[in-house]
């Protein structure tokens, strides 16, 4: 269970990006999470691994985020970021999947079959001695994936998962990501792919929720998506009123 209570983030200059969050994920559930561009999302996401900081209470598996237990929260909390690039700086992707088991002093023996489990889930085989500077925008997201599910976190945290993917690769995301058992919450803008892969959406605006529920229907509400700087995915009962 990943618990938010109150979770509020004031960068220094004085902006408000998350204002007194509360929410719940239980275990296995994927929440999308919307918004306007500067709604907050990052931030967000950043705040709930403890990558900046920020007022309120964060509890994964009944361990409160504090600056204390930060590497405990780190090893639960996997964060998947908007830019591939800030997650892949080893020579090859292999190494770079094996960092972070590595680092918790897992045996290479482990960590080989551990290696090999992810490359196969993610369908990236192909990638394992190329480094990551010669991949595709893509292939470089599946990459970032594998590092974090090699962590085996109980969250995961995806920022814009479907940027830089084309529709192929969309779709082996959306198969990989629906069959996955961690909590997730997902910022995204692709609110088609929230809607496969998330039974819920909260929408943010201003840093606060704006509101939230069953993805199948809060997506598709016009008037509620317009007033949460959004739009609405189409279907054909919007194509009609929009006439
Ligand atoms: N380092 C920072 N210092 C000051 N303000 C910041 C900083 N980073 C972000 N902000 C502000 O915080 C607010 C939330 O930004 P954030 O990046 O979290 O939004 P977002 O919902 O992820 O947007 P997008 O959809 O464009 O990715 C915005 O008003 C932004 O200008
Ligand atoms: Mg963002």
């Amino acid at each position: 269970m990943f618990k938010i209570e109150n979770l509020s983030v004031k960068y220094p200059d004085g902006t408000l990006a998350v204002d007194n969050f509360t929410m719940n994920i239980s275990s296995g559930e994927h929440i999308a999470l919307a918004g306007g561009n500067g709604a907050g999302k990052t931030t967000l996401i950043l705040a709930l691994a403890g990558i900046i900081e920020s007022d309120g209470k964060v509890i994964v598996d009944n361990i409160e985020l504090n600056k204390k237990n930060i590497s405990e929260i780190r090893k639960k909390v996997g964060v998947v970021f908007q830019n591939p690039d800030d997650q892949l700086f080893m020579a090859n992707i292999y190494e770079d999947i094996a960092f972070g088991p590595r680092n918790l002093g897992i045996d290479e023996e482990t960590i080989r079959h551990r290696v090999d489990d992810r490359l196969k889930l993610l369908n990236i085989e192909h990638l394992k001695y190329k480094t990551a500077l010669k991949l595709s925008g893509g292939e470089k997201r599946m990459a970032a994936i594998a590092t974090v599910l090699a962590m085996k976190p109980s969250v995961m945290l995806l920022d814009e998962p479907t940027a830089f993917l084309d529709p192929k690769s969309r779709r082996n995301l959306i198969n990989i990501l629906k069959k996955l058992p961690h909590s997730m919450l997902i910022a995204t803008h692709d609110l088609t792919f929230a809607n496969e892969v998330c039974e819920n959406t909260v929408i943010l605006k201003y840093g606060k929720i704006f509101s939230q529920g069953k993805s199948s229907e809060i997506l598709y509400d016009n008037d509620l998506m317009n007033r949460g700087n959004l739009e609405a995915i189409e279907n054909d009962y919007n194509k009609t009123t929009k006439q």
